[in-house]
């Protein structure tokens, strides 16, 4: 099996018993941004989130360090934290006010001598999750045993250009994109240098698969964009010349990191001169996704600019393909023009006539998308799944 043939089979992107099988054995231990540190400054504080199936939450302990738990009652399994906010000193169940403490302890319940005569207090504290943080971006993991510092390896050593501890950046409206399309084909089109300088030839404009180059760093990714000569950008040639007129971060350069960070599985951060993104994609079935985005930068003018984007619903607060008023291709919004394409892509992948074509090769091309199988298949037993004639081989 040659490396062009490493593709996962068209039921993982179509079928609703491998959609349910992904979630347990890939969510189980993969690491998911829940929120920014800033958001838990004080004892208390908590902020929500999910990694696939596993509700999770971060409390800032009294001592001050972070702890991330699963955020599940312990008597009859109701999500206990709601949002982001502060508990006080105490985690408090709505359903039967049971209590906890924020080392995840329970402390008590109501009526307990009555109701609960005999029952061990002590086996039932909040199951513990794993907690890490990167450049003020939290991350969680089901698994309380996983490792952090391994999973975000040297990327901790690599150039970061914004500090979003000091409010040097104002955090803007954030967005929902509601997608019909498999989140792996979301994932794979957002870390496929190959289709810059075509689908995005009038937004990004590029750059084409040698002039880009996706960097590994184990599961995760760094993408740059070398269109102007042999520095790495953070952005395509096009954009530096389109946004020119903004003014960048105080202290932040044009080149030396990255563009878009890819956090596999389910993350991606993209910081510009301009400002910050961070996107985390939320699958829903198979063939259906979200992705919620958190954005910030040095002024958001006065007006809510989700009206702007394309297809988005004032009603709602999401942005759908069926809401746009013009042709994706027409609207000059590199992210409408990827929806679209993923759509796409995911009504192909549902015909039974679907026979995978081969990947192209190089970092800058269709390697990332290989990559990505390859971390996918070390979490996700592929056995037994070919089709069409094509079996996975994630290199190995
Ligand atoms: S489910 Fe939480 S107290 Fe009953
Ligand atoms: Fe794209």
């Amino acid at each position: 099996m040659t490396m062009s043939d490493s593709r996962l089979p068209r039921t993982a992107y179509t079928d609703q018993t491998w959609y349910d099988r992904e979630r347990t054995e890939l969510f189980r231990d993969a690491w998911s941004f829940i929120g920014i540190e800033s958001d838990l400054a004080k004892a208390g504080d908590t902020i929500t989130g999910a990694a696939g199936p596993y509700p999770l939450f971060v409390v800032r302990s009294e001592t001050g360090e972070l702890r991330a738990f699963h955020n599940i009652c312990r008597h009859r399994g109701a999500e206990l934290v709601e949002g982001n906010g502060s508990a006080g000193s105490v985690l408090v169940c709505p359903y039967h006010r049971w209590s906890y403490g924020l080392d995840g302890a329970l402390r008590g319940a109501p009526d307990w001598e009555t109701c609960f005569a005999g029952a061990d207090k002590a086996s039932l504290a909040l199951k513990p999750a794993a907690v890490g943080v990167f450049q003020n971006l939290v991350f969680v993991n089901p698994n309380p045993q996983a490792d952090f510092q391994s999973w975000i390896g040297k990327l901790k050593d690599h150039g970061w250009p914004h500090d979003l501890h000091n409010g040097s950046m104002i955090e803007g409206p954030s967005l929902v994109y509601d997608m019909k399309c498999d989140w792996k084909v979301f994932a794979e089109n957002a870390i496929d240098g190959y289709h810059l300088a075509y689908l995005h030839a009038h937004s990004l404009g590029g750059p084409p698969p040698d002039r880009n180059v996706w960097e590994r760093w184990g599961d995760n990714m760094i993408w740059y964009a070398t269109d102007d000569g042999a520095v790495r950008y953070p952005v395509p040639a096009k954009v530096r010349h389109d946004l020119a007129h903004l003014p960048p971060v105080p202290g932040v350069s044009m080149s030396g990191y990255g563009g878009v960070y890819y956090f596999f599985p389910t993350t991606f951060v993209v910081p510009t001169p301009y400002g910050l993104s961070v996107s985390r994609l939320v699958p829903l079935s198979a063939g259906r996704c979200e992705l919620h985005a958190r954005q910030w930068a040095q002024s958001w003018g006065e007006q809510d600019g989700r009206q702007h984007v394309p297809g988005y619903d004032p009603d709602s607060g999401r942005i759908t393909s069926d809401r746009l008023a013009s042709h994706p291709l027409e609207t000059g919004d590199f992210q409408t023009e990827d929806v679209w394409m993923c759509e796409k892509v995911q009504r192909g992948l549902e015909s039974p006539a679907y026979e995978h074509g081969p990947l192209s090769k190089g970092a800058g091309a269709e390697d990332p998308i290989r990559w990505f199988h390859d971390s996918y298949a070390r979490l996700v037993s592929l056995d037994g799944s070919c089709d069409n004639g094509a079996c996975p081989s994630p290199s190995s």
